[in-house]
């Protein structure tokens, strides 16, 4: 049976299936798979292991005669028309957990840079402007007893609020759900959304993109907030309206942002650029040498499974 890979995944997953008897394909590159290139390579596939970066949409599900699972190397499966997916009796699996501690540090390590300035630190010297030790060189804010609004309390934005508790702050968050957790071992309260940005000094945004958060963050959430609130955003860039970000930040509307993804990447706003209060990383929050193996393996092993037919271990 043929299994198609669009990006180059961790050796032991590719091993793995091979060692399977299965006959591995992976298309190796820099770049997402052209389209035109995806749209012809799936059209055998018995599996196929899909990126983020790939549209999994009702044309190409189409294209496909005996394809019975597409397993996508993320926990994020906007990508994906799932509805059409299933109606064409497709598998469709994701990665959880395997990520959420990888994603859940980098959230951390983007609130702790925005507080603390640490790139323009670090731009400071690479530029040589570095003169001397100054009582007031590029103050910042401590986390302790700020309050620390999360924004989708999942799985993802539950280890966030583990983390940010450590540093003594206190926990808000909005959420469809209750989280039981959250409120007993953090003493965190559920509020509105609108509550959350206007309260909040820093807010981690992880929710999942879908029709009801696209753009959940525009021009009036952002009026909403504090002007010494910071915004962290490791989900879905599409979540913010990026110009009203843009204008936020601008017009110091608010303090920050630390985005580890943002609107049509790769390809970056290059407004954003000028701002000096925008941390801005290249979508690394799972990208860790523990999470990335754990969402290779867990992929193949959804693929194994459904193969074989059994039941697959993460179907969304
Ligand atoms: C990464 O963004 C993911 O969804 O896994
Ligand atoms: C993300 O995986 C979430 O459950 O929030």
């Amino acid at each position: 049976m043929k299994i198609f890979i669009t990006r180059d995944i961790p050796d032991l997953a590719i091993n793995y299936l091979r060692k399977k008897g299965f006959h591995v394909k992976v298309y190796k590159s820099e770049t997402a798979i052209p389209r035109e290139k995806l749209l012809k390579e799936v059209v055998n596939v018995d599996a196929l292991i899909s990126l983020l970066t790939d549209t999994i949409d009702p044309d190409l599900i189409n294209k496909m005669k005996k394809c019975k699972i597409v397993a996508n190397y993320a926990v994020g499966y906007n990508n994906i028309d799932v509805g059409y997916a299933k109606k064409k009796n497709i598998v469709v699996t994701n990665t959880p957990d395997v990520l959420t501690d990888s994603t859940a540090d980098m959230a951390i390590a983007l609130t702790l840079a925005c507080a603390r300035n640490i790139f323009q630190g670090e731009e400071l010297i690479r530029e040589n402007k570095f003169l001397s030790w100054h009582p007031k060189l590029l103050l910042g804010m401590e986390l302790k007893n700020k309050t620390f609004g999360i924004l989708g309390a999942g799985r993802i934005g539950t280890a966030v609020a583990i983390r940010a508790k450590a540093f003594g702050t206190r926990i808000i968050y909005f959420s469809t759900r209750k989280n039981e957790f959250l409120e007993k071992e953090l003493k965190a309260k559920k509020v509105s959304l609108n509550n959350l940005l206007k309260t909040s000094d820093f807010i981690s945004i992880n929710l999942p993109l879908n029709k009801k958060t696209y753009h959940l963050l525009d021009k009036e959430k952002f009026a909403l907030m504090k002007k010494s609130s910071v915004i962290i955003n490791t989900a879905r860039g599409e979540i913010i309206d990026e110009n009203a970000l843009f204008d936020a930040l601008k017009r110091k509307k608010i303090y920050g942002a630390g985005l580890d993804v943002f609107e049509n990447e790769p390809k970056v706003n290059k407004n954003l650029l000028k701002l000096k209060n925008l941390i801005i990383l290249p979508h690394i929050g799972s990208a860790t040498f523990e999470a990335r193996n754990e969402m290779a393996m867990l992929a193949a092993k959804n693929v194994v499974n459904v193969l074989e037919g059994k039941k697959p271990l993460t179907a969304v």
